[in-house]
């Protein structure tokens, strides 16, 4: 049995770990370089993707919030963070002014579009070692919680925890934000909110629209 001195130990030594972390990452100055370096080719990347504003960085601080309050390893925590950040990489090699332009997007158009995980999933593992699991988490980003996601149509507990946090802080971001080719449909977050609920165990997995919806009470009450 745990004494209260015991739990008390425990917290400060976590606590501990946490500081010695924080510290050790503003200390080294490579980490820094390319945690810079990811988030330059992430603002790229929103760039060419017509947003108004900072996806990326919204997308990767909504799921760093999410993942902060399941049982997320740490480990699992810092690859989710670099997935969100680079989570539409893809784009890069399909986005076309022909795309950019239009409201509605042909057949050929959508096919190209919704290939954006697996192009990048492709060429992140040749660069990066065969057990990280950055690229795979990119390549789930659009799977549904119904299983009438892409590119492999996973649904439920397949999708591994962090592609479903990612997808659904995608979700938040894109309805917030509007792009060149797409103008922003959802005005507050009790909107978003709302289209969180009636996609709970459709699209999202309903855990994660409870504590999504819970992280937007916090930052702003929704009634
Ligand atoms: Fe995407
Ligand atoms: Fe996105």
């Amino acid at each position: 049995m745990f004494s209260l001195v015991n739990l008390i130990l425990a917290g400060a030594l976590i606590w501990l770990a946490c500081k010695y972390f924080d510290l050790k990452k503003s200390l080294n100055p490579t980490e820094k370089r390319y945690s810079d370096l990811v988030d330059a080719l992430a603002s790229v990347v929103d760039r060419v993707e017509g947003y108004d504003k900072s996806h990326a960085k919204e997308v990767t601080s909504l799921a760093v919030q999410i993942a902060q309050k399941t049982t997320m390893s740490s480990e699992q925590l810092l690859s989710l963070e670099t997935a969100a950040k680079l989570h539409d990489v893809g784009m890069l090699m399909v986005i076309n002014d022909n795309i950019r332009s239009r409201r509605k997007l042909s057949d050929d158009d959508s096919f190209l579009m919704r290939n954006h995980p697996l192009l990048a999933e492709h060429y992140l593992k040749q660069e990066v070692a065969v057990t990280d699991d950055i690229p795979t988490i990119i390549r789930w980003h659009h799977e549904r919680w119904d299983g009438f996601g892409y590119p492999d149509s996973l649904s439920g507990e397949q999708i591994p925890l962090p592609a479903r946090i990612l997808a659904i802080a995608d979700a938040v971001s894109s309805m917030r934000n509007s792009r060149s080719y797409r103008k922003r449909s959802y005005k507050t977050d009790k909107e978003i909110a709302d289209e969180l609920k009636r996609q709970s165990g459709l699209q999202f997995d309903p855990y994660l629209v409870k504590i999504t919806i819970s992280i937007l009470e916090e930052n702003q009450p929704l009634s």
